[in-house]
């Protein structure tokens, strides 16, 4: 995304364009930037070629799913739903894991029925299931178990996962009981040690120490894992204040890891890939004037992008039409949806707006769309993806006759 001669583009497409073209609110995904993350992602960690399984929740479109998997990359699912998308997608079942504190019978046997690589259990509870199941079913299931490490992930509490007070994987204890349990299952493969702890991450140390509890407990098992699943969490930059997370450090504390050890490397980056891919376009509708501030009521709403809402996660702003004129009064943007927290980040500076301009919001490729909602019966935006001069429309934007 640049300006060029004032006017804010995607791939040299000007965003005033798309607007004309397609209306607001809208999602801009930029193919060439996709395309960068996934080759940077795959060159920082060359030396041990890991398995990369993009995590679906962070976008659940089919379409961009597919061009993800002309790179070769599996996924990492957490929901019957997501599994068939990522079939759908073309992905190959030995790429796919399936991860998740609460899958269902009938989500466990799908995953049984479509041979994927892995269910990544979270309980004794789910593994007597898959064991109960895979031996109605007569067959030998691939299994790993989330360790929760009790390691903290340093990042918003709410993203949290690797701490004991948080719902995910077991702890050590459960973790040498489900080995034994394993193996004396005809019906259960062990391969894999699963760990997440959070996401969003900007510091290379939480992995380090994440990497050092994985490593003790594995000494202390017998058991030899043929996968170790180091889940995602790499985060993004969202303002310039953010520092880059040091790659170079995780994937040396991974090389150390790795040191007499044969195991396979799984990752499951969703942001890392598509986070800083798409921008939310968006036009003010109108502006309302408050005592101390000015109220940017856009037509973009949580139920469009919930990061800001649910977080208090602060996207990069920008305006489409650059200009000097500076605001004297603060902008508060926001929504029209019927909540006080529908509303996006408030500028001290800001250029001056008028009603009808396009404003830009950054960042939003990954929990954007898939954390979207029909909230206030709005539908949902269009999707496009942006590919060299080719503007593809990769999902419709919703009608208000599929809602009613
Ligand atoms: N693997 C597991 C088991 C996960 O739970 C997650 C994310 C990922 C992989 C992918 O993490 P990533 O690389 O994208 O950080 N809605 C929140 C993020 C929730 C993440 C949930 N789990 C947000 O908008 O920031």
């Amino acid at each position: 995304m640049k300006y060029i001669n004032k006017k804010l583009t995607i791939e040299n497409i000007g965003f005033q364009k798309i607007a004309n073209k397609f209306e607001t609110p809208c999602y801009c995904y930029s193919y060439s930037k996709l395309e960068e993350n996934i080759n940077n992602f795959k060159k920082n960690f060359k030396s041990f070629s890991p398995l990369i399984c993009f995590a679906v929740k962070s976008n659940t479109n089919v379409n961009l799913i597919r061009e993800i998997k002309k790179f070769g990359l599996g996924a990492d699912v957490v929901s019957i739903g997501e599994l068939m998308m990522a079939l759908k997608a073309g992905i190959n079942p030995n790429k796919i894991v399936f991860s998740g504190v609460g899958k269902t019978s009938s989500e466990i046997s799908f995953a049984i029925k479509k041979k994927i690589l892995l269910i990544n259990a979270e309980s004794i509870s789910e593994i007597k299931e898959i064991n109960r199941i895979a031996k109605l079913k007569r067959k030998k299931v691939q299994v790993g178990i989330r360790l929760n490490p009790n390691t903290d992930a340093k990042t918003l509490s709410q993203i949290s996962t690797g701490k004991k007070e948080n719902k995910f994987g077991v702890n050590r204890k459960t973790f040498y009981e489900i080995i034994k349990y394993c193996k004396n299952s005809k019906n259960i493969n062990l391969k894999c040690l699963s760990v997440h702890i959070g996401s969003q991450i900007l510091n290379h140390r939480p992995y380090e120490k994440m990497l050092n509890v994985v490593n003790e407990i594995i000494n202390k098992t017998n058991h030899e894992f043929e996968f170790i699943d180091l889940g995602g969490g790499m985060g993004i930059p969202y303002s310039e204040k953010n520092k880059k997370l040091n790659y170079k450090k995780y994937n040396k504390a991974i090389l150390k890891f790795l040191k007499k050890r044969k195991v396979k490397i799984i990752f499951e980056p969703g942001r890392s890939i598509i986070g800083d891919t798409a921008t939310l376009l968006t036009k003010v509708i109108y502006i309302k004037d408050s005592e101390r501030k000015k109220f940017i009521i856009l037509d973009a709403a949580m139920n469009d992008l919930m990061r800001p809402a649910l977080y208090g996660a602060e996207h990069r702003t920008l305006p489409v039409n650059k200009s000097n004129k500076i605001s004297k009064k603060t902008y508060e943007f926001v929504g029209p949806i019927c909540e006080s927290t529908d509303k996006f980040i408030t500028l001290k500076k800001f250029q001056k707006l008028k009603e009808k301009d396009l404003v830009a919001i950054c960042d939003v490729g990954a929990y954007g769309m898939s954390l979207s909602s029909n909230y206030n019966l709005r539908p949902k935006a269009v999707e496009l993806l942006i590919k060299g001069s080719k503007i593809n429309v990769i999902r419709k934007r919703q009608k208000h006759k599929n809602l009613i």
